[in-house]
């Protein structure tokens, strides 16, 4: 058995499309767990740069099985634009490359009507969220009012379930959010076509994704967004709906959790994060915009900015506790180059004590000033390396700080956006 799980360990966008096309070298099933096309993954072969954000990163290299776990929120018009989007790239797309659980819950219109018009009415006090309707969706499965992929191969079932959303979410969207209901034979005729073109894709997941543990195939789950946009334990509300953590395997792929072997957790040599919410070490001066500029720091899905800041490892430790990390991958080190100076943050000073816990309260949060460890920088060299040893120094003796602070070893090292600039430094 050789399972691993790829997360965030920051607030998303730390390169798991990267990791995972990396990985899916040496693996025969990619998987996704959780979130849906909110999640934007950028992968660089050559001089192709593909931007998924629905279906696994491993789609790239032809040959393997790719899943789409009951866990995610699947959006079926994202799904077929994104096979188009691939197949223009040239990437053979088949039922024995790309399959899709019959219970991932499906993302419909309204409820990217609903995020939308919920994100407007929450004024200053919006979540920033992607607009992909993901919230709503998720809020539909565990209200039990939601559509499966299953749902979308019954007319009947279909017809139903569109019809008693819509009684109640159309006079939602019109009477309290003051916006326009949706044509509930439109919707109907639509996902009804979109069931049919799926159809082929269709598989009961959990029962492939068991035979195929079971006979020693080679299976890497990515996970989307990140610690700290996880439902649970991220800086709620100022979140995803879903569990980012490698917790959420289990649950959204329907296998057990002791078929998990090992986690990385795919970390930036420093922290972003787009949309709202608390950031103790974000940069709010030019440092932070150099950084922006330098890493290109521009989300993938929706083109915001990210906002910038030092590598905080309270968040990382956060990320190996709960996801019980085995190891990391340092990201983005190239970035970094030409600095004089680089800082970590260590740990949170709250009232007279230092923690190097993420506490539960925004309040008690805002209260925490970071407590820094300051580096001498490197220089661009560091992109050509091909190995640790031919780092610069200075970049090794940030990485083996890092390692020996956390308890935990880089096993993966990334110094640029292609999959020819990474290096295996440890085992995973
Ligand atoms: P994901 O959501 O975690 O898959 O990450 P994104 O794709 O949203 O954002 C990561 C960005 O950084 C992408 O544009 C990647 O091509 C790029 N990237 C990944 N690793 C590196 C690296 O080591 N160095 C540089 N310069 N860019 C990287
Ligand atoms: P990847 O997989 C970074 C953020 C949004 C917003 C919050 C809630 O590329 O790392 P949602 O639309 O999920 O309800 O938005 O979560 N967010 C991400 N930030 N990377 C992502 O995915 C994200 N997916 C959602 O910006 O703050
Ligand atoms: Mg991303």
């Amino acid at each position: 058995m050789s399972t691993v799980v790829i997360v965030g360990a920051q607030w998303g966008d730390e390169g798991k499309g990267k990791i995972t096309d990396y990985l899916a070298e040496s693996a025969e099933i990619v998987v996704r767990f959780q979130g849906g096309n909110n999640a934007g993954h950028t992968v660089e072969v050559g001089e192709k740069q593909y931007k998924l954000h629905l279906i696994p990163s491993g789609i790239i290299h032809g040959t393997k099985k790719n899943i789409i776990g009951n866990g995610v929120a699947f959006d079926p018009v994202a799904f077929f634009r994104e096979v188009e989007y691939l197949e223009g790239f040239g990437v053979e797309i088949s039922p024995e490359t790309l399959q899709v659980s019959d219970r991932a819950t499906v993302i419909m219109p309204y409820h990217q009507v609903l995020d939308q018009l919920k994100e407007k009415a929450r004024g200053k006090n919006d979540i920033g969220t992607t607009g992909k309707g993901i919230g709503p969706a998720y809020t539909d499965k565990v209200e039990r009012s939601g559509i499966r992929v299953c749902d979308l191969l019954h007319e009947d079932v279909l017809r139903e379930k569109i019809h008693l959303n819509l009684l109640e979410k159309n006079r939602y969207i019109m009477e309290i959010l003051g916006g326009e209901g949706l044509d509930e034979e439109a919707v109907f005729l639509q996902y009804l076509t979109l069931g049919d073109r799926l159809r082929p894709f269709v598989r009961d997941t959990s029962v492939v994704l068991y035979d195929d543990i079971r006979k020693g195939k080679k299976v890497l789950f990515e996970g989307a967004q990140g610690m700290l946009l996880d439902i649970d334990y991220g800086t709620y509300p100022y979140v995803t709906s879903s569990n980012t953590t490698a917790g959420g395997v289990a649950s959204g792929t329907g296998i057990g959790p002791r078929f998990i072997e090992r986690a990385v957790g795919v970390t930036k040599a420093y922290t972003t994060r787009v949309g709202k919410g608390p950031f103790p070490t974000e940069l709010e001066n030019e440092v932070g915009e150099w950084i922006r500029e330098e890493g290109h720091e521009y989300g993938t899905t929706t083109g915001r900015s990210r906002r910038c800041g030092w590598l905080d490892l309270v968040i990382v430790k956060t990320s190996i506790r709960v996801s019980g990390l085995t190891s990391l991958v340092l990201t983005k080190i190239d970035t970094l180059a030409g600095l004089k100076k680089v800082k970590i943050c260590v740990g949170y000073k709250l009232k007279d004590q230092v923690i190097d816990y993420f506490p539960a309260s925004l309040k008690d949060l805002a209260e925490c000033e970071p407590v820094y460890e300051e580096f001498d920088g490197w220089d661009d060299s560091v992109a050509e390396a091909k190995t640790y040893e031919e780092l610069p120094l200075n970049a090794k003796k940030y990485i083996d700080r890092i390692e020996e602070l956390l308890e935990i070893k880089c096993s993966i090292i990334s110094v640029g956006p292609r999959r020819d600039q990474t290096f295996q430094k440890d085992s995973l």
